[in-house]
Order: C-alpha cells, then sequence, then structure tokens
C-alpha cells in the first residue's frame, strides 16, 4: 500500500486546520483494583505542593503500588464509557489521546518508531496502540535510575493533589507520605474535530482546580508534570525542544490550559515548581532554530487521518490494519494484519453496534 512520507515538513507550515474546543462527554474513574466506574471518585484536586522543606521525589519509592504492565487493556475503559451513553457520539475516529499526541509529535520525533492497531467499523475508525514485548518491558522499567524517575512523575502528581476541596491542613500532611498507586486514573472523554475529522478521544487527568464545573471543565483541569531541572544550556534547549512539544501537545488535544512543571535535582529532590499555559509554549520556542511548530503539529495530523482514512477501506471486525512509523524510512505505512486475530473491540461493544 502507498506509504506517507513524513517530509518534507515544509508543506505543513502554513494555516493550521481548525481544531474545535474538546466537549467532555462524560468521565470515569479507575479504583485502586482498576474497576472502572462512571463516576469522578478519582478525581483529584489541585493544591500547590510545598517546597519548604523541598520534598524527595524518591520518597516510599518501595512502598508504590504498580499496574502490572504486561496486562494490555485496549481501549475497553474508553469503549465502556461510551457504551454508558444514550446513543454512540457520530465520528471518524475513536482513539486514547495518547495516540493523537504520538501522530502531533512525529515531525519532531524522527527517531521514535510507534505502532498502532486500528479497524473501521461504518464510518468510524478504532485505533489502539499496538503492544509488543519491547513496549511491555520499557514500561516495566529497565534499571533502578530509571523506575525511580518513572516513580518521580506519579510522586509529583501526590504532593500536587488531595482527595476533596478546599484542602484542610490534615489532607496537606496525609500526601506528604502517600503511597503512590497506579491503579488509580481519572479520565474525561471528549470529542473534538481537526479539519474534517470528528474524533472522539479519552484522556486521563490529572487534577482540577476547584469544585468540576457543569459546563467546559476542561477549562480548569490541570495537568501535572516533572523535568530536570534547566541548569545548562544543552538542558534547557532539551526541555523546550522536546518535553513542551509533548506537554502542549497532550495539553492542547483535551483542551487542558494549564501544565504544572516540577523541576527535580539530580537527588530527586524537587526544587523549583512553574505554572506554565498551553497557549504560551509556542511562543516559547517560535523562531529559534530546530524548535518545533504547532501548525506543523496540527495540518501533520489532519493529512494523517486523511491518509489512515483513505487507506482503511474495508469496513468490519474481521478486518484489521497495522499503521507503523518506521524512523529508518521516515515513512507511515498500513497494512491489514492477520484475519485469525481476534478483534480488539469488546464483544460488548461490538453487539452494541448492531
Ligand atoms: P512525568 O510526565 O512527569 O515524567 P502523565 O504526566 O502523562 O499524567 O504521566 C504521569 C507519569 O507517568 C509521568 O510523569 C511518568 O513518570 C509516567 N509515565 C507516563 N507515561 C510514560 C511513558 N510512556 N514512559 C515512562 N513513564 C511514563
Ligand atoms: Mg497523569
Ligand atoms: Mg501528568
Amino acid at each position: 500500500m502507498q506509504r506517507f512520507a513524513v517530509h518534507p515538513l515544509s508543506k505543513y507550515r502554513r494555516a493550521p486546520p481548525a481544531f474545535t474546543e474538546p466537549r467532555e462527554l462524560l468521565s470515569f474513574s479507575y479504583d485502586n483494583k482498576r474497576t472502572q466506574h462512571m463516576d469522578n471518585r478519582e478525581l483529584k484536586y489541585y493544591h500547590p505542593p510545598t517546597l519548604d522543606p523541598p520534598p524527595s521525589l524518591f520518597h516510599n519509592f518501595s512502598q508504590q503500588i504498580r499496574r502490572d504492565p504486561s496486562v494490555n487493556e485496549h481501549i475497553d475503559g474508553l469503549l465502556t464509557a461510551l457504551l454508558s451513553l444514550p446513543s454512540h457520539p457520530a465520528s471518524d475516529f475513536v482513539m486514547y489521546r495518547g495516540m493523537l499526541t504520538r501522530l502531533f509529535v512525529t515531525p519532531y520525533c524522527l527517531r521514535d518508531a510507534w505502532s498502532m492497531n486500528a479497524t473501521r467499523i461504518g464510518q468510524t475508525i478504532y485505533i489502539e496502540d499496538h503492544v509488543t514485548d519491547e513496549t511491555i518491558a520499557q514500561r516495566g522499567g529497565s534499571s533502578e535510575m530509571h523506575e525511580k524517575l518513572m516513580y518521580s512523575g506519579y510522586r509529583f502528581e501526590t504532593l500536587c493533589v488531595v482527595p476533596e476541596t478546599p484542602a484542610t491542613d490534615e489532607m496537606l500532611q496525609q500526601r506528604l507520605d502517600a503511597v503512590v498507586d497506579t491503579h488509580c486514573e481519572y479520565c474525561s472523554v471528549f470529542e473534538t474535530q481537526l479539519g474534517s475529522h470528528r474524533i472522539v478521544s479519552g484522556a486521563e487527568v490529572d487534577c482540577i482546580d476547584g469544585p468540576k464545573p457543569d459546563h467546559h471543565p476542561s477549562r480548569q483541569y490541570r495537568e501535572l508534570k516533572t523535568a530536570h531541572i534547566l541548569d545548562t544550556p544543552r538542558k534547557r534547549e532539551s526541555f523546550d525542544r522536546f518535553k513542551l512539544l509533548k506537554f502542549w501537545a497532550q495539553s492542547f488535544i483535551a483542551g487542558i490550559p494549564q501544565v504544572t512543571v516540577g523541576y527535580r535535582d539530580a537527588d530527586g529532590v524537587l526544587r523549583q515548581v512553574e505554572d506554565i499555559r498551553t497557549q504560551d509554549m509556542p511562543r516559547r520556542v517560535r523562531g529559534q532554530p530546530r524548535m518545533w511548530d504547532p501548525n506543523v503539529c496540527l495540518n501533520f495530523a489532519d493529512q494523517v487521518l486523511s491518509y489512515i482514512k483513505t487507506h482503511m477501506r474495508m469496513e468490519g471486525p474481521e478486518t484489521q490494519y497495522r499503521i507503523t512509523y518506521d524512523p529508518q524510512t521516515q515513512e507511515i505505512g498500513i497494512v491489514s494484519i492477520d484475519p485469525s486475530e481476534p478483534s480488539f473491540l469488546t464483544p460488548d461493544f461490538l453487539a452494541s453496534l448492531g
């Protein structure tokens, strides 16, 4: 099948396709047993972390309760959420935000291979991450330091949130020694449109500023991130070039306006906290050499989605495709996969489509 060349990027440096503000359809939670509930029980409230004394992001590392990385949940949670709606929203694509983020950043992360599975039912294309033994091994962590850094991201999240609003002194005290449990999650399911593509997606949301409003809750959501302190020009450049791009894409796609970055030193101690507005991120890198352009991300993702639509002609759960990006050729390709592979859509979901 015809492949999609990432280059030349110059053709994406033009006015971007319209992107509609994401509208939340519903939200759900996973509890500490990874049981899904169609409510906000795991939604957390933002309260700035205390830096006096500076907390260690490696604290309680050995206590953490981690999800089994070898369990592939596919997009079951998102499908279950859609089943709970009175009717299926009309859309061209259904996928978690992570897959969209990947498409957005590909023009600037040319060395990062990726692979997704896709299937078309009627007009709608469902996409999931293609999880391989290699990706499971990566998730499991490779070295002690790598594991600690992964942990520090979650630990920072627990240091920034409280279970109810407003925060009490007791809650602020309790979170200092809280045990990180990566089973727990709060997810927002939303619809948006990129160019002509109507997209239904779901995103894990770290926390919210104040009580959740009935209208436009995503305007109150906040993403929490960690990074090494930017103490050299090289670190600063790498942060702006790669991390800020990923922060921007991830938050922009879900309509999340604020990112709080916690900067840790080499010993994992939290030294500084910075709030960066999602909409200010592109301005921070604009006009600088080797940086990214949000218009390129939007145009590129729009074109890739069109390419996927054009080349996934076959319809029905028996036909599944694999979409891969190959860093060697810097091309995206689509192939159909072994028809004996069971559909990644759940039997319940398929039944609901009639
Ligand atoms: P950081 O992003 O601060 O490093 P998220 O920020 O997307 O809510 O994810 C929370 C944390 O989970 C991350 O914190 C990181 O520690 C870990 N994490 C998420 N995705 C990861 C990935 N693909 N590889 C390694 N760690 C990941
Ligand atoms: Mg998170
Ligand atoms: Mg986060």
